[in-house]
């Protein structure tokens, strides 16, 4: 019994901050930020909270594929960015997306939460206990983005995405998985206060201590290493040689960073699916919107790679084999990622 994805879907907000208002608001250039990036725009969620964009990803997966709400068995929602503390973002997201019949949690797995959550998905499947599970990655960054911290406010968007996993005993489906985490990274790449550790205060606030800080070039040797041998381990483990890895869906950190993880494994740019130039760094959004993006490219029985690297350290990688799509509503599917408008942010 495995654990295959049968529906896709995905949100980005409408209102776009490219790179043009970012140099005109911290010291760097357009040339600069695309050339070290890869970055052109990211989408910002202006006077929505992370709920409502997983909450799009996942009308959007039902709008296009014929699954009811009331199927589904539960929800795990990969986010660093929760609409609170407390309570689950899952929560509210189950009661908008009209999942009666689910219960749903977050994971903070930070950039790797989409790939531990898929992890936990397919293997609650694999147990025989559940059927049907959406696994969600959804993060609004830039509620933790100081816009005047050009290290950090050049790389990051909003967007989700969300995947349908079921039960399949064909050959299609999630392959072995292997994930890791380091502590020893937390503080190269943390938002250091606003938790238990250091909960929010006027001195948090005035310190900026509520903004995610990185230490980005350290982060960057860090995910390449890693990305790459993680890629390489679990394609001994399943077996697989590189030439037959058909598509390799990375985390979209940084445009050199993917470059350098598909020349380590030997993989040809052409396989390698990257959407960074349209939305940045979505964190946990990154995975399951460049499959919603791709969707159409990927054919039955296809080998993908997925890997992945973020704060905490934590990192991994999986195989899967495409399988059989849900029927489609229409052919006519809802993008509402075409939709667009030029922010010129509001900087305090
Ligand atoms: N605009 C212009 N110049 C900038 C700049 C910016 N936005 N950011 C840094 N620089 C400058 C630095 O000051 C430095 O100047 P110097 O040579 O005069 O000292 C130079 O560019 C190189 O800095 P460096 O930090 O080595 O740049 P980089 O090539 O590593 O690019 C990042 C910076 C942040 C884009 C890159 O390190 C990165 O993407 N890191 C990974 C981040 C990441 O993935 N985070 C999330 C993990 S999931």
């Amino acid at each position: 019994m495995k654990a295959v994805i049968t529906a896709v879907g995905g949100f980005v907000p409408t209102s776009i901050l490219n790179n043009k208002t970012i140099s005109e608001t911290v010291e760097t250039t357009e040339e600069w930020i695309e050339k070290r990036t890869g970055i052109k725009e990211r989408r910002i969620a202006v006077g929505k909270s992370t709920s409502d964009l997983a909450c799009g990803a996942i009308e959007n997966l039902m709008s296009n594929f014929e699954v009811e709400p009331s199927e589904i068995e539960a929800l795990i929602l990969a986010t660093a960015t929760p609409d609170h503390i407390l309570a689950p973002t899952a929560s509210k997201i189950c009661e908008l997306s009209g999942l009666t019949n689910a219960f749903g949690f977050d994971m903070n797995g930070a950039c790797s939460g989409f790939l531990y959550a898929l992890e936990m998905g397919a293997t609650m499947i694999e147990s025989g206990r559940y059927k049907k599970i959406i696994i969600a990655g959804a993060d609004k960054m830039s509620s933790i983005v100081d816009y005047e911290d050009r290290n950090t406010c050049i790389l990051f968007g909003d967007g989700a995405g969300a995947v349908l996993l079921e039960r399949t005993e064909t050959e299609y489906g999630l392959m072995k998985s292997i994930l890791r985490t380091d502590g020893s990274g937390t503080a190269s790449l943390v938002v250091p206060a606003g938790g238990s550790k250091f909960p929010a205060s006027m001195q948090s606030i005035i310190h900026k201590k509520h903004f995610i800080k990185q230490d980005g070039s350290f982060v960057f040797k860090r995910a390449v290493e890693a990305m790459s041998s993680v890629s390489r381990d679990v394609l001994i483990s399943n077996g697989l040689d590189s030439d037959e890895i058909d598509w390799v869906v990375p985390h979209q950190a940084n445009l050199r960073i993917i470059k350098a993880v598909s020349e380590n494994l030997n993989i040809d740019n052409e396989k390698v699916k990257v959407n960074i130039e349209r939305y940045g760094n979505t964190t946990s959004a990154t995975i399951p919107l460049c499959l919603w993006d791709y969707a159409a490219d990927f054919e039955e029985g296809q080998n993908l790679l997925i890997t992945t690297f973020g704060a905490g350290f934590s990192w991994g990688a999986t195989c899967l084999k495409w399988g059989v799509m849900r029927e489609r509503k229409s052919q006519k599917t809802t993008k509402t990622a075409n939709k667009r408008r030029v922010l010129v942010p509001q900087l305090s």
